[in-house]
């Protein structure tokens, strides 16, 4: 069994950090030999999350966002951990289209996105506190064989 091997990386909530730590993880995973669009799945995933920690988790101020990485075998996990407001219900967070803050043109589609583009999705989030959204993709297996 290959060694585990991790990356963490603390930035600014600022939408300007959003395309670095996006590429700072696909630079990561890059070790994988992920194809394009493995990369442009994870990519996409992070965006999602990233911007939920900036909009909703901090309501724009400007706080810290921590991604922890770990690769094993040919697993990517990936953890966007924010300490923001955190969210009352989980479960309905995450349903397609519901969005707390439609004024801002928002869709409810961050986590259904993230649960498409990945293999594993898991919310972690205590008002208050923060959230923690832990996402896995393995690499070189494709979701579905046959689409
Ligand atoms: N990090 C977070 N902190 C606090 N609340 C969050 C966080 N991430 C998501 N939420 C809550 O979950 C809801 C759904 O998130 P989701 O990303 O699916 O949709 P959205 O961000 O509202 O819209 P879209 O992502 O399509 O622009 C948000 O409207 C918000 O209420
Ligand atoms: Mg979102």
């Amino acid at each position: 069994m290959e060694q585990k091997n991790e990356m963490s990386i603390t930035f600014d909530s600022r939408s300007s950090n959003e395309g670095f730590a996006r590429v700072a993880v696909a630079a990561f995973c890059t070790q994988l030999n992920p194809t394009m669009e493995e990369v442009a799945d994870i990519k996409t995933a992070i965006s999602e999350a990233i911007t939920n920690s900036i909009i909703h988790g901090y309501n724009s101020q400007i706080k810290k966002i921590q991604i922890d990485c770990c690769i094993e075998g040919k697993d990517l996990w990936v953890s966007v951990i924010d300490t923001g407001c955190g969210i009352p219900d989980v479960k309905k967070a995450m349903e397609p289209l519901y969005t707390t803050r439609p004024e801002l043109d928002r869709s409810g589609m961050g986590f259904a996105f993230m649960e498409a583009f990945m293999d594993e999705l898991c919310v972690e989030s205590e008002v208050g506190k923060g959230t923690t959204v832990r996402m896995k993709k393995t690499i070189g297996t494709p979701k579905n064989l046959f689409a």
